[in-house]
Order: structure tokens, then C-alpha cells, then sequence
């Protein structure tokens, strides 16, 4: 097991350049989420530890050693793909071991590791089948195993649950962090989707237009977002912004005034800061949970609530999830299932104003 470092990483195509400047330090035996929209980098990062691109400029470590320039197979690294193609004619075991027979294991040890993988993830019983008698999620475990066996230093895993179904993909998910709550390989697991960042990453880095925006454990992403650009990306639903928030300050009360809409006080932890940014061009951003509907607050609701008309309301059972407008701009509003709002009402929000955003709009940097 190893910790992995990339030291000012760049990579370029020709003239185009797809990786600035990007720093990492992942800890040994850490599970590190790289995500962002496609095309945005991440399989070209993962794929310059596997060592099947070099970078252009910079340093990657794998444990104390740099291998820039190592080949691939001398990497110690076990990768798995979005396409994890078996070999249809060979069975489960053979699929498995395959690897190991290429690099002249000896047939007892292919039996011991191929037997121990399966067990871990629960393929003792099908090791005689083709992949054409499994399902989808099972022949992603088999995928899973044939990394396993190999028991490198670090795993890599691109996309590996894009072609499983929702549920599956839920179960496999989970599958794979059992996996490495017993294994503790380093792991670096590349994926556009959100949820899996939050749900399996010990850390996530967030990488837009090849560029870190963020790098922290799913908790500080979310309640602490750098940018606009984390803010939104992180989260379902997304962060609600408005743009043209006013910071005014009276006497010991600082309050953020959005035109046409309401006011929200700012907590006094944040009261500074906000003063002192007054004169930029400001973005007011809080997240649909962080609202609910005023009549099921208390006094609270007064100093710190927007108005909206609601357009829809999906109830979801535990909570409603209400589509409004406010202010002339579509938001979203996770509330309390006991609210009463009804599509074509208007309707007053409790802002949460301790978990509010300040951000600078032209460069999307968040004040807090
Ligand atoms: N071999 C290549 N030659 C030229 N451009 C490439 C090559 N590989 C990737 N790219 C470009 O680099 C960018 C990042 O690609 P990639 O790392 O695959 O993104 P992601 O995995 O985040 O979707 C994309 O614009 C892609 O078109
Ligand atoms: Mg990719």
C-alpha cells in the first residue's frame, strides 16, 4: 500500500493543455474521489498514475518512488475501467487468475488469491461460470476480483458502476466500500457523479476545466464550498444563487437586502467579512434544505425570509421538494412535509441564515 503525490501536474494534447497545475497528496490506504463533468480531466489524471500518459510537466510518486516514466506494468497498480470487458469464453476463475498466469504466478498462490477474492466479494459459488450466466453487477465484482488478485499498491478506478442500472449501481457502490474497509488498498476513484463522490470518497477533489477547485472530505465540500462552482456541483438539489445581493449595515445588524425578494441577517461570525466585501458585485447562495416554509418557524422566520410563488410541489413523502420563483428566478426548496404550500400561492421562506453563502460574482469565489 502507498500514498500517491502529484506535484504541479500538467498535461497537454498537441497545444491543447487539459491538466493546470494540479497538486494532490492522497494518503496510504485513503479512498480519494477525483469528480467533475466530463471532459474535464479525470480519466487523464488517473491514467498518468497508471502510467498509460505521461504528464508534460510535474512529478507523480507512488509510495517514495517517482515513476515518471515507469512502464505501466511496473507501476504495482491495479486499474479498473467503465468497460471492464471479461473474456467471455473463460470462466470466472479463469478471468480472475488471468493476470496472475501472465506474470508466471505459481498455480498455488493463483488458487489462494483467486479463492480469498472471490470470497470477499461473495463470488465463491460462481467461479465455474462464463460471463454470459451472470448478471450485470456480478460481472462487475468478477471485474473487481480480477484488480484484487493482483494485490498491488493502489487501485484505480475509472467509472467502474456507468453501465450498472440505479439500483445496482447503489449496491455496488456499497459493495465497493466494504471492499476497501477490508482490503485498504489506496484507492482513486474517477466519476462524474456527485453522489458517489459524496457517498464513497474519505476525500473528494473536485476538478473543473483541469483545474482542482476544491479538495476536502464530503462534509467540508458541502458545508464550506470555495467557489461557485463547488457550490453547485455538490449537493441535490443544487445551491440556489442570487445574483445583485446588497450587504447593508445597521448599527450592529448586518443583513443581506435582495431586491424585490426579502432580506437575510448575517450571523455575527460572518458580519465582518461581509462588510468588508460591500463594495464587490455580490452572490447570495443557500441550499434548497436550508429553506422551509416560514409558517412552520417561529419568530426567526421575520429577520431572515425570502418571498416566492410556488410553481410545484412533489411530495416525497419524509419532505416536499417545491419549485418556486422568486424574485424572477427559478429556485428550489426542500420543506418539511407538514407545509401546506400549493402550487400557484405565494409563499414566505425561512432562510437558515448560519448556512448561507457569500460569494464574489465575477470570479465565483466564496467570502464564506
Ligand atoms: N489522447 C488524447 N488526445 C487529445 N485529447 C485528449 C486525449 N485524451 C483526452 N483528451 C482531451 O482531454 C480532455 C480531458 O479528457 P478526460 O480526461 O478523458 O476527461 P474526463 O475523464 O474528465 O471526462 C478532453 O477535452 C479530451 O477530449
Ligand atoms: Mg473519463
Amino acid at each position: 500500500m502507498a500514498r500517491v503525490q502529484f506535484e504541479n501536474i500538467y498535461k497537454r494534447f498537441g497545444k491543447v493543455e487539459v491538466v493546470h497545475d494540479v497538486s494532490f497528496d492522497i494518503k496510504d490506504k485513503e479512498f480519494m474521489v477525483l469528480v467533475g463533468p466530463s471532459g474535464c480531466g479525470k480519466s487523464t489524471c488517473l491514467r498518468m498514475v497508471a502510467g498509460l500518459e505521461e504528464p508534460s510537466e510535474g512529478q507523480i510518486y507512488i509510495g517514495d518512488r517517482m515513476v515518471n516514466g515507469v512502464d505501466p506494468k511496473d507501476r504495482d497498480i491495479a486499474m479498473v475501467f467503465q468497460n471492464y470487458a471479461l473474456y467471455p469464453h473463460m470462466t470466472v476463475f479463469d478471468n480472475m487468475a488471468f493476470g496472475l498466469k501472465l506474470r508466471h504466478f505459481p498455480k498455488a498462490q493463483i488458487q489462494k488469491r483467486v479463492e480469498e477474492a472471490a470470497a470477499t466479494l461473495g463470488l465463491e459459488n460462481l467461479l465455474k461460470r462464463k460471463p454470459k450466466e451472470l448478471s450485470g453487477g456480478q460481472r462487475q465484482r468478477v471485474a473487481l476480483g480480477r484488480a484484487i488478485v493482483r494485490e498491488a499498491q493502489v487501485f484505480l478506478m475509472d467509472e467502474p458502476l456507468s453501465n450498472l442500472d440505479a439500483k445496482l449501481r447503489v449496491e455496488t457502490r456499497a459493495n465497493i466500500i466494504k471492499l476497501h474497509q477490508s482490503i485498504q488498498t489506496t484507492t482513486i476513484y474517477v466519476t462524474h457523479d456527485q453522489v458517489e463522490a459524496m457517498t464513497m470518497g474519505d476525500r473528494i477533489a473536485v476538478l473543473n476545466g483541469g483545474v482542482i477547485q476544491q479538495l476536502g472530505t464530503p462534509q467540508e465540500l458541502y458545508d464550506r464550498p470555495s467557489n461557485m462552482f463547488v457550490a453547485g456541483f455538490i449537493g441535490t438539489p443544487g445551491m440556489n444563487f442570487f445574483p445583485g445581493a446588497k450587504v447593508v449595515a445597521e448599527g450592529d445588524t448586518t443583513k443581506i437586502v435582495l431586491d424585490g425578494m426579502g432580506q437575510v441577517e448575517v450571523p455575527a461570525d460572518y458580519a465582518k467579512i461581509a462588510r468588508d466585501a460591500a463594495g464587490k458585485e455580490l452572490t447570495f447562495g443557500i441550499r434548497p434544505s436550508h429553506l422551509e416554509d416560514a409558517a412552520l418557524v417561529g419568530e426567526d422566520s421575520q429577520r431572515s425570509s425570502i418571498d416566492g410563488t410556488v410553481d410545484v410541489v412533489e411530495n416525497l413523502g419524509n419532505e416536499l421538494q417545491v419549485y418556486l420563483t422568486a424574485g424572477g428566478k427559478n429556485i428550489i426548496a426542500t420543506l418539511d412535509s407538514r407545509s401546506r404550500v400549493v402550487a400557484g400561492n405565494k409563499v414566505k421562506l425561512y432562510v437558515e441564515n448560519d448556512r448561507m453563502h457569500l460569494f464574489d460574482t465575477a470570479t465565483g469565489e466564496a467570502f464564506f
